[in-house]
């Protein structure tokens, strides 16, 4: 005989750190949003967690002000019917009896599924998890119930791969792997998975995605901000911990993995940890001719930041994966802050055709294609080939064909955060990092950041604000015979 099975009752979305710029500038703004659009389960309370003495009234006061700061209060009805979902305990996660309150407040919500969702600096995720256990918030207990507990931890997951693998310890003492939901924001930009539906959902690409007809990939992550008001973090993190061990090699990852048998958590995330896995590591004699360092003028004038900070806030790194299809390929990859332009763009180079038979006017040579993934802020695909000038004999120009995302009419894309909460809340994992992926992408930064931070190490090169990066940025790819290159145009 069936066993009738109880309705799951609705989930709570518990938020420490709840009156800090991630919970309030990005995690409620999505709950928000996915509440006008009736994707959240009917039912879905948000409880804010943090040390400072609120009610509920000025917690949701404290939302409407940032939310209004922010641009983001245009539907006032669907805003007042998210506010009555809102409620708030005082808790400190820095304590072991600190979360005593937030207990209470949820166990007056009911024992239904939770979500706990760490908006914490991540010095405080160790603590955090011990106070989450001393509460008796724990996710073990509760494995198998469908009453689920789930922990959303935001990056940066350690700082090498020794703190990784000590907070990997104590989160794993209290939840199990699949409860936990390591986020990368990146992996939840649109444009970031349409790679692998652009890679596997056609057949026209991927017969040439290979070291027979790419001659190397780019990846450029720019930004025009500064580090603005988070010197203390990123003085220590610098821009191999900030951007390449999370979302460069993300970005590396799916454009270079092979394809999973289904897309799901753990075939996607098994290829993308095969392909860190084939990675060459940069070792120290290496980095000289692998890694450029630079950093802007004016950064060591940055609140928090040391006078003397060697910091990097831009590198270029030429990465080598020694498997069968990418053997001898190079993938230049490159981030930085206080750059001309925020672009995020994946280049394909393709190699140039064996053999011209054209009779081209003097001083011109063929051009080889290439395949531009715009991922933010033009989002789209172009593709770069060869094309005769009417009229003009033999003269050849390159043509772009340019897709946008914007084209298929779906109404404006969601921020990141709404597809990743959507899909924790539903159990799936795809989108967020396994552990071992966090350690194969450690393993794969700490040589590098090792080399940088010795003290014989060179001091990273200045560079102006609002240009490219330093000029040895450039005479890096140079002297390989190749140059950067972006493919989308300035906003
Ligand atoms: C964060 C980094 O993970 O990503 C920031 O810590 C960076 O330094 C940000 O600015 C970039 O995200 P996005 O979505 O604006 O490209």
């Amino acid at each position: 005989m069936s066993r009738i099975v109880a309705a799951p009752e609705p989930p709570v979305i518990v938020i420490f750190g709840a009156t800090g710029s991630l919970a309030l500038g990005k995690i409620i703004p999505a709950l928000l949003n996915l509440q006008r659009k009736r994707r959240l389960p009917p039912g879905t309370r948000v409880l804010g967690v943090a040390r400072q003495e609120l009610d509920d009234d000025r917690f949701r006061a404290r939302i409407e002000a940032a939310l209004r700061q922010q641009g983001g209060l245009t539907d006032p009805a669907a805003w007042r019917e998210f506010a009555a979902s809102v409620s708030y305990a005082v808790g400190d996660v820095s304590n072991g009896t600190g979360l005593a309150k937030a207990r209470q407040a949820l166990d007056a919500l009911g024992p239904g599924p939770r979500l706990y969702y760490m908006a914490l600096a991540p010095w405080l995720y160790a603590r955090a998890i011990d106070s989450l256990n001393a509460a008796g918030l724990d996710g073990r207990s509760a494995l198998g119930d469908p009453r689920w507990r789930r922990l959303v931890i935001e990056k940066p997951f350690g700082d090498d791969l020794a703190s990784a693998l000590d907070l990997s310890r104590k989160v794993l003492s209290v939840f199990d792997e699949s409860q936990v939901f390591r986020i990368d924001h990146y992996l939840g930009k649109e444009t970031v998975q349409n790679i692998l539906v652009f890679r596997f959902a056609n057949a026209m690409f991927e017969p040439l995605w290979n070291r027979n007809l790419i001659d190397h990939v780019q990846i450029t992550v720019a930004e025009s901000g500064r580090i603005t008001g988070r010197g203390p973090y990123y003085d220590g993190a610098g821009v191999l911990r900030d951007m390449f061990q999370n979302h460069l090699l993300q970005l590396l990852s799916l454009v270079a993995m092979e394809a999973p048998s289904r897309f799901e958590a753990d075939s996607v995330r098994g290829e993308k940890v095969k392909l860190l896995g084939a990675v060459r590591r940069v070792d120290q004699v290496a980095a000289p001719a692998h890694l450029v360092c630079g950093q802007y003028e004016g950064y060591r004038l940055e609140p928090g930041v040391r006078r003397d900070s060697r910091t990097p806030t831009f590198a270029a790194v030429k990465l080598f994966i020694d498997n069968w299809r990418w053997k001898g390929v190079p993938f230049y990859l490159r981030s930085g802050k206080a750059l001309g332009r925020r672009v995020t763009e994946i280049v394909i180079q393709l190699v140039a055709p064996p053999h011209n038979m054209f009779d081209l006017p003097s001083g011109q040579a063929l051009a080889a294609n290439r395949i531009s993934l715009g991922i933010q802020p033009d989002e789209g695909v172009r593709v770069r080939f060869e094309s005769k000038v009417p009229d003009r004999g033999m003269e050849l120009r390159s043509a772009t064909l340019n897709f946008q995302f914007g084209d298929l009419e779906a109404g404006p894309a969601p921020d990141a955060y709404e597809r990743l909460l959507l899909d924790a809340l539903g159990g799936d994992a795809t989108l967020f990092m396994r552990q071992d992926e966090i350690e194969q992408a450690w393993s794969l930064i700490d040589p590098l950041t090792r080399a940088v931070e010795r003290n014989e190490a060179p001091a990273p090169f200045p560079y102006a604000p609002g240009s490219w990066g330093p000029a040895a940025a450039d005479d890096f790819i140079t002297l390989d015979g190749r140059a950067w290159a972006i493919e989308s145009p300035e906003a």
